[in-house]
């Protein structure tokens, strides 16, 4: 099979980013590189025909191992560490102060295989202690890739990708299966529930707002356009008060968002 033509190409990064928000536009060497095997070993002769194949599959299941291949699901556990010390010290004691009902909504938005949401899981259980049994703090982690979201429905991890959480945290939150992994412990995977949601989609279909949204390091694949348009739906999803947390590598500009900076890289929709 002759590598990947121009055309073909130019018609597979428009696919994904009309679909998906991801730009692929500097990354040909990626796509040739996740793609070009698969297609060979099933019996495509080339791009084009591969192709064909994914947009007139209305099952969706071509799209969905195309997009599988094609996201970078790179992610550990108590990433950016900073957010989760604002967590712990600012933001929740102001939610819990002021929630009068003992809920609090959570989405880990492009949560790949779990490692996000689980470090929210252990950071709120291990703040509220005692009274954790009091509070529904279940955190909705959702992401494009099915392969992503299956390994993070499992939940075990090896003792290598555990190493960033302290030790009385692994103590703690996991158990050993074998030799080389641990699962995580139920109290913690029943803190978070996975669904497959595209961050594209014109309506967010949740019938209430959250008080914390985690976005980080997932729109550093959108062009600015698709960014803008995302955050600001984001700030319709959050609860007066509630904060966005985007990657420290990603910014906000302040005359395209109605959220407030408040510490690099987290933005707070003010109270009303
Ligand atoms: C690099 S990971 C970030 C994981 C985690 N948030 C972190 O910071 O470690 C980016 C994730 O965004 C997901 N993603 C990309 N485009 C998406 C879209 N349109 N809708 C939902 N998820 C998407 C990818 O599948 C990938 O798992």
């Amino acid at each position: 099979m002759e590598a990947i033509t121009e055309r073909e190409f130019t018609e597979l990064v428009c696919y994904i980013k009309q679909n998906y928000g991801i730009n692929l536009t500097q990354k040909k060497t990626l796509i040739l590189g996740r793609l070009h095997n698969y297609i060979i070993q099933n019996g495509f002769d080339s791009f084009s025909e591969y192709f064909q194949h994914v947009v007139s599959d209305h099952t969706g299941k071509a799209g969905t191992i195309l997009i599988n291949k094609l996201t970078t699901n790179h992610t550990y556990f108590w990433r950016e560490p900073k957010h989760f010390e604002f967590l712990a010290k600012v933001a929740l004691p102001c939610l819990i102060r002021n929630a009068g009902d003992r809920d609090l909504r959570i989405w880990s938005a492009g949560c790949s295989t779990g490692e996000e949401p689980y470090t929210l899981a252990m950071v709120i259980d291990s703040y509220l202690g005692s009274e954790k049994a009091q509070w529904d703090t279940k955190i909705l982690a959702t992401d494009i890739s099915t392969a992503a979201l299956e390994r993070a429905e499992k939940a075990v991890y090896s003792t290598s990708q555990l190493e960033m959480l302290s030790s009385q945290w692994r103590g703690q939150y996991c158990r050993r299966v074998d030799a080389e992994n641990s699962i995580l412990t139920d109290p913690i995977r029943r803190e978070v529930i996975f669904r497959r949601f595209n961050l594209m989609n014109e309506v967010f279909p949740f019938k209430k707002k959250f008080h914390l949204i985690f976005c980080r390091n997932v729109m550093i694949y959108f062009d600015a356009e698709t960014r803008r348009e995302l955050v600001n739906r984001f700030y319709d999803h959050t609860e007066p008060g509630g904060y966005l947390f985007i990657g420290h590598s990603e910014s906000i500009n302040r005359y395209e968002s109605k959220y407030k900076f408040v510490a690099p890289a987290v933005y707070r929709k003010e109270s009303q």
